[in-house]
């Protein structure tokens, strides 16, 4: 949620911020902006939508300044607009500041400084904690670094701030509490941003830095300290991750590209851990806590959004195979509740990007009774990873579609590895069934390939429904939350509203809404619940509902009752859910395309959600 860019160094910083501004996008558009220094002078300019805008409004400015720091903002204090556009420059106009997360406490501070002659040009929680830094500063007449730390001592909340001082030539100070920063250590130079995007072209040796620290960043300097002002050593690590993989690679959309990566992301994610003809999983992080695992008193995972979906499938497979209890929280339930967590509870947390604000404080919370947490997570080193006990990477590469495809087919190979791992270390799953299962899993990037092939049937059927103002998403048992997942990215990318639900229940409800506009569409594979889902479809058909059918090849009923079928290739039910995913990515892309959007960027979403 809104990301961060900056630059100090030899070079221009403008194009450098510019072009980490359009790598971070995905983390919102509300509106963007940039502060560069140069000279003693501090320009801010900046403009409400998305990056581009900002990029034709600078076409005319002086950009030419060395050190510089850029914004693209998901909105949270202010609607999106020009003024409440980061940077924010403090009343005195000495100070420009970005900020990422959300200041709870402002509203105090805010009555503070305007009982001591404040105001303000904006409605953001961001000039808020600027002025406040800036009043400590002249109050106090000490250095800013000073004056921050006093001030973010004050603060509650999540944050990642870069701020620039018209009286220090080259010097960015930065600060993290909730929300991401990697900086990217160069020759002379220095990069800030909220992930790696914007730096690896320059440089791959990186610091993560940690809550509570603070950066004071020059050319060719990186001190970081605590806020007790104690320093730390700066931790380099090496980034493994290439340009290309952050390119479109000649796909319209990063969507796009990212479905049709799956075949090597999963392959990619079974990779080095799963050898069917050996019989094994080699997964570190499970081997390690084995004991912790597989003698849990009840698994409880916690993520949001698409990784909720994973969760749910996992649910379904873990009591199946390690007949372990499993509970799936959303997280921003689980951390406001009283949840009972005790020792010996063990805490699976999904999650793409690592840094969703909503599953962090969760797992805090959780760690802190006692509990063991095992994080899924994409994206290596982010702070979920880092929070872990221990923890299994899916391996899917960047994703930056705002929509989550790629990611959520690498959650669902892991969860699997991990529960068949874990069922036979425990002797709930015959040997036999077991190898069938690997032997499965091995079979899915082919079954994933074969799927795209047909990726054009898909943009016929998206074509022929696109109008639709509802449609329903049904499924049963482990294609179940594939139904909920199909739900969701139609809603994202298409905004058509649709509803995933499991379809005996479709009867205790949704049912009103058939008529012959409602497209409803059947993840209706062979499994042992197919005769069941089979008696729903009639019951669709009979009130005229439009029936779109995501079938085995080779089921002739489905296609009899259906409008529209799309075939996917057989497989077992518990590794389904990995393959029936896929053609309703396709049918959500084409449909946004169909209507027109940006499916890589749709309105009011962000990919990576560091607010609550
Ligand atoms: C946002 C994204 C979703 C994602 C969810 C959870 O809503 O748009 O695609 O599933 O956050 O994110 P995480 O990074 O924790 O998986």
């Amino acid at each position: 949620m809104c990301g961060i860019v900056g630059y100090t160094g030899p070079k221009q910083a403008y194009p450098i911020v510019l072009k980490g501004l359009q790598r971070l996008e995905y983390r919102g558009y509300d509106s963007s902006g940039v502060a560069l220094l140069k000279d003693g002078k501090l320009s801010v300019y900046k403009k409400k939508g998305k990056v581009a805008e900002l990029e034709q409004e600078m076409l005319q400015k002086d950009s030419s300044a060395h050190i510089g720091i850029g914004h693209t903002r998901w909105a949270t204090h202010g609607e999106p607009s020009d003024r409440n556009a980061h940077p924010h420059r403090s009343a005195n106009g000495r100070f420009a500041m970005i900020h990422n997360g959300i200041i709870e406490n402002y509203a105090q501070l805010k009555n503070e400084l305007v009982s001591k002659g404040y105001s303000f040009s904006s409605d953001t929680d961001t000039e808020v904690l600027l002025n406040f830094i800036e009043h400590i500063q002249t109050n106090n007449n000490c250095d800013v670094e000073e004056a921050l730390r006093i001030a973010l001592k004050r603060v509650t909340g999540a944050y990642c701030i870069l701020l620039i001082d018209e009286q220090d030539p080259d010097t960015i100070i930065a600060a993290r509490k909730g929300s991401p920063l990697v900086i990217g250590v160069g020759k002379g130079e220095h990069f800030l941003a909220s992930d790696a995007s914007p730096i690896i072209e320059y440089t791959k040796e990186v610091v993560y830095v940690n809550d509570y620290e603070l950066a004071i960043v020059k050319p060719d300097q990186l001190i970081l300290k605590n806020l007790g002002n104690e320093k730390i050593t700066p931790y380099i690590t090496t980034l493994d991750m290439e340009l290309a993989a952050i390119e479109k690679g000649g796909y319209d959309h990063f969507m796009l590209k990212e479905i049709f990566e799956q075949p090597s992301t999963i392959y990619d994610c079974l990779r080095g851990r799963l050898d069917a003809n050996a019989g094994t999983i080699t997964m570190g992080g499970i081997e390690k806590n084995f004991e912790q695992l597989i003698n849990a008193n009840r698994i409880m995972i916690v993520a949001c959004g698409t990784s909720w979906h994973a969760g749910l499938v996992a649910e379904y497979i873990i009591e199946e195979i390690c007949r372990i209890p499993v509970e799936v929280e959303y997280a921003s339930e689980f951390r406001y509740r009283n949840p009972i967590v005790n020792k010996g509870d063990v805490i699976i947390a999904i999650s793409q990007s690592g840094e969703t604000a909503d599953t962090l404080v969760a797992l805090e919370k959780a760690k802190e009774n006692g509990a063991f947490i095992f994080g899924v997570v994409n994206v290596v080193g982010s702070s979920i990873a880092r929070i872990s006990h221990a923890g299994a990477y899916t391996h899917a590469g960047h994703e930056i579609g705002v929509a989550s495809t790629k990611a959520f087919t690498g959650q669902l190979a892991v969860l699997m590895m991990m529960a068949l791992k874990m069922a036979i270390k425990k002797g709930t799953i015959t040997q036999e069934r077991y190898q069938q299962l690997l032997n499965e899993l091995q079979d899915v990037p082919e079954k994933v390939n074969a799927i795209l092939k047909n990726a054009e049937e898909l943009k016929t059927i998206a074509h022929k429904y696109k109008d639709a103002g509802d449609f329903l998403f049904l499924g049963r048992g482990y294609n179940f939350p594939i139904a909920l997942e199909g739900a969701l990215k139609l809603k994202e990318i298409s905004y058509i509203h649709a509803e995933g639900y499991p379809a005996a229940e479709m009867k205790h409800g949704p049912i009103a809404l058939v008529d012959e506009k409602l497209p409803v569409v059947f993840i209706a594979t062979k499994d042992s619940y197919h005769e069941k889902i089979v008696s729903n479809m009639q019951e669709i058909k009979a009130r005229k509902g439009k029936i779109i059918s995501i079938i085995t090849q080779g089921d002739h009923i489905s296609p009899t009752l259906s409008d529209d079928v799309f075939s996917i290739p057989p497989a077992d039910e518990l590794i389904a859910p990995i393959i029936s995913v896929i053609p309703l990515q396709l049918l959500s892309y084409y449909t946004g395309i169909a209507k027109g959007i940006d499916v890589d960027k749709p309105r009011n979403l962000a990919k990576s959600v560091t607010v609550e």
